[in-house]
Parts: C-alpha cells; sequence; structure tokens
C-alpha cells in the first residue's frame, strides 16, 4: 500500500477551519479506496508564527516540506501583517523556489450552485485557466528609492523569460489537448505592453505548431472578461500570464457561484518538487472562527491533489461526492447563500464517499 506524505499548512483566517476538513475529507477517501493511505505533517506557520519569530516560516522550512508528496495549503494573510509580507513570506516562498510554475484553475458551475449568470447552468461553462506561476508580473523585480523625498520612484519589473513562457504554453497546450474539446485561448496584452507580451504572443504561435489538433486564439485581457461573461461557452482552456490569471480567475470564481468553492493546483509538472493545493478564496477575516467557511475549494482542490498523485478513482469519487453534496442547499454555507456550517459539509461529503460505489 502506497503511504503517500502530506504537508498541511493551514496558514491564516478560515485557512485552519478548511485545511482540518481537507484533511478529514482526504483520510475518509484514502480509506475508502483501501489502495493509499495519508501521512499527514502540520506546520503552524503564517501570521502567529511571523508574530512570533518575525518570519512567516523557519530558515529550513523548504527543507522540511521538500520531500513531501504534496502540500495542502489553507491561506496566507494577516489583518496586522502587510499583505505584501504575508504572500512573500510564505505561499510564494513556497511556490517560486519549488519551481510550481503551473496554477491551473478549473471552473465549473457545481450542481445546485448558481451563477450570476443568466443561462448558465452546468455545461456553458467549464474552464480551466493555466496561469503562469513563476514569474511575469510576480517575478519580484524592482524597486523604490527615494523614499520620502518629491522625488519618490518605484518600479514593478514583469519579467518574461523565452523558457519561462515555453513551458507554460506547452503546458497549457497539452492540457487543452487532453480535454474534449482541444480549445485553447490565450490572453495577451500585446497591443499597449509592446516588448513581453509581444513575444508571449509569439512563442504562443510557435508552441501550437507542435499541437495542431488544437484549436487556438488569443485574446486580450480586457475583451477576455467580456467574452466570460457574455459567450462562457466558447470557452475551455485559458493560459494567461500570473497578473491577469489572478483577476480572470477571481471573475471565473464569481461566475461559477462563489469564491469559496473554486480550487488551484500549484504545480511543479516535473515533479522535482512537491505541489501545492489550496482553495482561491483567502483568509477571509471577517467570517473566522465562525465554522461557516465553505469547505468546497479545499475539497474540490483535493480532488486535483488525488489527480497529482495518480489516484484517479479516489479523485473522481471525491468529485462525485462533493457534486452529489453542492446539490443539496441544505448543506449550501452562507457565502452560497444557505446556512450550513463547515463541519455539515464535511460530514455530508464524508458520508458521500462513503456511500459512494465503485
Ligand atoms: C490568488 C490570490 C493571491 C495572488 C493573493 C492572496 C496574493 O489572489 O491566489 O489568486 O494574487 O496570487
Ligand atoms: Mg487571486
Amino acid at each position: 500500500m502506497t503511504a503517500f506524505k502530506l504537508a498541511a499548512i493551514p496558514g491564516d483566517g478560515i485557512g485552519a477551519e478548511v485545511v482540518a476538513a481537507g484533511v478529514e475529507v482526504l483520510e475518509a477517501v484514502a480509506r475508502r479506496d483501501g489502495g493509499f493511505t495519508f501521512r499527514v505533517d502540520e506546520f503552524a506557520w503564517g501570521g502567529e508564527y511571523y508574530k512570533a519569530h518575525g518570519r512567516m516560516m523557519p530558515e529550513d522550512g523548504r527543507a522540511q516540506i521538500q520531500n513531501h508528496d504534496a502540500i495542502l495549503f489553507g491561506s496566507a494573510g494577516h489583518p496586522e501583517i502587510p499583505d505584501h509580507i504575508t504572500l512573500w513570506g510564505l505561499r510564494l516562498a513556497i511556490c517560486q523556489p519549488f519551481d510550481q510554475y503551473a496554477n491551473v484553475r478549473p471552473t465549473r458551475v457545481l450542481p445546485g450552485i448558481t451563477s450570476p449568470l443568466r443561462h448558465v447552468h452546468g455545461k456553458e461553462l467549464d474552464w480551466v485557466i493555466v496561469r503562469e506561476n513563476s514569474e511575469g508580473e510576480y517575478a519580484g523585480v524592482g524597486g523604490r528609492v527615494h523614499q520620502g523625498s518629491s522625488l519618490e520612484t518605484a518600479t514593478d519589473v514583469a519579467m518574461f523569460t523565452r523558457p519561462g513562457v515555453e513551458r507554460i504554453m506547452r503546458f497549457a497546450f497539452e492540457l487543452a489537448r487532453s480535454r474534449p474539446r482541444k480549445l485553447l485561448t490565450v490572453v495577451t496584452k500585446s497591443n499597449a505592453q509592446r516588448h513581453a507580451m509581444v513575444m508571449w504572443d509569439e512563442i504562443a504561435t510557435e508552441v501550437a505548431q507542435e499541437f495542431p489538433d488544437v484549436t487556438w486564439d488569443r485574446m486580450l485581457v480586457d475583451a477576455m472578461t467580456m467574452r466570460m461573461v457574455a459567450k462562457p461557452q466558447s470557452i475551455d482552456t485559458v493560459v494567461a500570464t500570473n497578473l491577469h490569471a489572478d483577476i480572470l480567475s477571481d471573475l471565473a470564481a464569481a461566475l461559477s457561484g462563489s469564491l469559496g468553492i473554486a480550487p488551484t493546483a500549484n504545480l511543479n509538472p516535473e515533479r522535482t518538487f512537491p505541489s501545492m493545493f489550496e482553495p482561491i478564496h483567502g483568509s477571509a477575516f471577517d467570517i473566522m472562527g465562525q465554522g461557516i467557511a465553505n469547505p468546497i475549494g479545499t475539497f474540490w482542490s483535493s480532488v486535483l491533489l488525488l489527480e497529482h498523485l495518480g489516484e484517479d478513482t479516489a479523485a473522481q469519487r471525491l468529485m462525485k461526492a462533493i457534486e452529489q453534496v453542492t446539490a443539496d442547499p441544505e448543506f449550501h454555507t452562507p457565502d452560497l447563500g444557505g446556512e450550513a456550517t463547515t463541519v455539515k459539509v464535511t460530514e455530508a461529503v464524508i458520508a458521500a464517499i462513503r456511500g459512494a460505489n465503485e
């Protein structure tokens, strides 16, 4: 029997509540499957750790999780600590050195959930957004000088490398090819950004030659927001830069009914380092500790985790259990307009896993 080593990093805010629920559900699905188990190590890193130690994770933090098979992450963000410190000190401090360059964000309208788009029920909205996750606008290149003077200057340089763009394009074309419609939209802004975004477009055209069976088109990011709302059925797989995809994936999550259900995989496709799975929603301090956080985003992220580990049967079983539970409004948390608690949704998903047929 395979025993997977799972690193659980709850982080801040509702992260603790949803990661605890996610671990329970992963253990339940492993028990139901019978072919694998999880050995879970929990790492209490984040805002509270920062207040005690002056950093978000220990200096050797990455070494502590480097040999795990996967990471389940909650959220980073703390009301008393600037956001750029919590982000760069934990989430990006893991994603970037572990070269998790492909951030994958599926979006669907799950059964029982209402999209704010009229006439969209299920099939009309089935997307996967691939977010470049290692460079671009999040490269961390830039600086700030003459602080406090009237000449104060600050720059954030969006940095794009040929290998970085080639690998994300190839990843996106391959993912598009694996889906029934074989359809990819490359998001760009090469009308205004005439260096890196022009290279981005050129590399997309080059890589496309390797995938003659994939239909692809190019779309400016501003026009893409309109297309997502006006013609959701015309979209399947999407690839975009770090910042463009960050923004588009929030729109996608909202159009699918709630940010509370949206999942993410931060993948290191070469498997040199562990990959990390997390709900898209943040730490949500306004509802922290109330027991009403929606755990579905973490459960769906756990489906992606199981797929990455090659446990496809278990992944499908968990996805089915999630859909069975969302179909019943009784199990909707307040973000979906219901009154269910995190525990109630978690118990329902575990019951559905237990009852699921082969
Ligand atoms: C996301 C989030 C993060 C990001 C925040 C928390 C910094 O919005 O995962 O989409 O911008 O990458
Ligand atoms: Mg975001």
